[in-house]
């Protein structure tokens, strides 16, 4: 184990070898996430830089975190001017801030009017520091509208979820995962959710009771495999949950902000949820931060003072954070070359597919695309992509994850084609180390 070092060199963060990284996470870290066998010093754009300068094609951008690109000057320059400036330090929530302000009203403009059938009241912003608070936030506001507005028992609300969801780790939300390595041992889990297949509409009506306040759904699913539901899936939700008197959220922490070709997923069938939730990419991936938005009238009946908080939730680096990336999202219009580059990357990838042994099927909208391979075993060719100094996990065990920054350059997209061309065609990558 090599010694803590003593000084900060200006090209990265220190000058301590790769091998003692990977001592010091292993001797002082929990061991809770499977690591690539690789440290990253730098990232700029779609690109990360190990020690000796070889640069690798992020394909997997943060899990959408990443989607403006690693360190996007405005984005960047907005939080150094923050700390030069000395307004981006956490202060106590009894004062008001204008990076909060600015930020609210910017990503209460930035979603359509939620929860229509309660007026036309403007959107309001909660905002915490990661996606899981923001899914407990959206979970309160289902619960609570279902005790105030429904009359159910409070202690007996359900709320709707789906098979092989992914919405976070906490223990509430471990609760209701389908997967099981999430839940073991955790216990005891929180009542009150109720799991059916995701895409089965028959299942969800069925599942519809009188303590039922609401459905929780992404509209399209990442870790459960790069799933896109049914046609009619989210209208059928959005029936039934006008029929019901249900709040339908949308999780759109992982597909919103233009990683499916459009500004929100659920916009592919044109529906309007009552509540959003955003995470990732809303800061542009530099600091933590995550929002639930809904209808104003909603917001104001379930949040009162002392119902809920965060010390950082909100804080001015985030928001400040927040407004330059909600200002690149809509300047540079990634959505917009989401559905172009992705649909050139589909093709190309379709291409390939036709060409390969190994591949069973390629799903994905905008530069969210899971190519699900025979044996089961996407991490395998995860591995050889990597020789080919492209970084990409597997989503469901089943399925290569392609996710690239939205900035992705036609150049970059050759450069990826001509890896998976390699690994799924010629079967010339060689095992890298994990
Ligand atoms: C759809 C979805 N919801 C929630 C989360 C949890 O977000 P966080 O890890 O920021 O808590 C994730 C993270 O991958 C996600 O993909």
């Amino acid at each position: 184990m090599g010694a803590l070092p003593d000084r900060t060199p200006n090209a990265c963060f220190s000058t301590v070898p790769d091998k003692g990284i990977m001592d010091f996470e292993k001797q002082f870290g929990a061991h809770h996430y499977e690591r690539i066998h690789m440290v990253v010093r730098r990232a700029r754009g779609c690109w990360l830089f190990d020690e000796k300068g070889n640069r690798y094609l992020d394909c997997l951008a943060a899990y959408s975190a990443a989607n403006t690109g690693h360190h996007h000057p405005a984005i960047a320059g907005a939080v150094i001017q923050a700390l030069q400036g000395e307004f981006a330090s956490v202060l106590s929530n009894v004062v008001y801030t204008d990076p909060l302000g600015l930020f609210l009203a910017r990503a209460a403009g930035f979603a359509p009017q939620l929860a229509e059938r309660f007026g036309n009241n403007g959107n309001k912003v909660l905002p915490k520091n990661g996606g899981v608070e923001s899914v407990e936030t959206a979970i309160k506001t289902m619960r609570y509208y279902g005790y105030r507005q429904k009359g159910i028992l409070d202690g007996n609300q359900e709320i709707i979820v789906f098979h092989n969801s992914f919405h976070g780790r906490t223990i509430s939300v471990i609760s209701f995962s389908t997967t099981e390595k999430y839940r073991r041992g955790f216990g005891p889990l929180t009542p009150g959710f109720v799991s059916v297949a995701f895409g089965d509409l028959v299942a969800v009506e069925k599942a519809i009771n009188a303590n039922t306040c609401g459905i929780l759904v992404e509209p399209m699913q990442g870790e459960g495999g790069i799933k896109i539901p049914p046609n009619g899936f989210l209208k059928g939700l959005r029936r039934l949950a006008d029929e019901n008197d249900l709040l339908l959220v949308c999780d759109e922490i992982q597909v919103g902000m233009g990683r499916t070709g459009k500004k929100f997923c659920f916009e592919h069938e044109e529906i309007v949820p009552d509540g959003v939730i955003l995470g990732k990419a809303l800061s542009g991936g530099l600091v933590p931060l995550s929002v639930f938005i809904t209808n104003a009238r909603i917001m104001d009946l379930v949040f009162s003072k002392g119902s809920d908080g965060s010390t950082f939730g909100g804080y001015p680096l985030a928001c400040v954070a927040g407004s330059a990336a909600l200002e690149v999202f809509e300047k540079e219009r990634l959505a917009m070359r989401s559905a172009t580059k992705g649909a050139q990357l589909k093709q190309k990838i379709l291409e390939i597919a036709a060409r390969s042994p190994h591949v069973k099927e390629v799903r994905g909208q905008g530069l969210f695309i899971g190519i699900e391979v025979n044996n089961g075993n996407a991490m395998e060719f995860c591995r050889k992509l990597l020789n080919h100094k492209i970084i990409v996990n597997d989503s469901h065990g089943h399925t290569i994850r392609i996710s690239p920054p939205l900035i992705i350059n036609d150049h970059e997209i050759d450069f990826l084609v001509k890896g998976l061309e390699s690994v799924l065609v010629d079967e010339k990558g060689q095992d890298a180390n994990l």
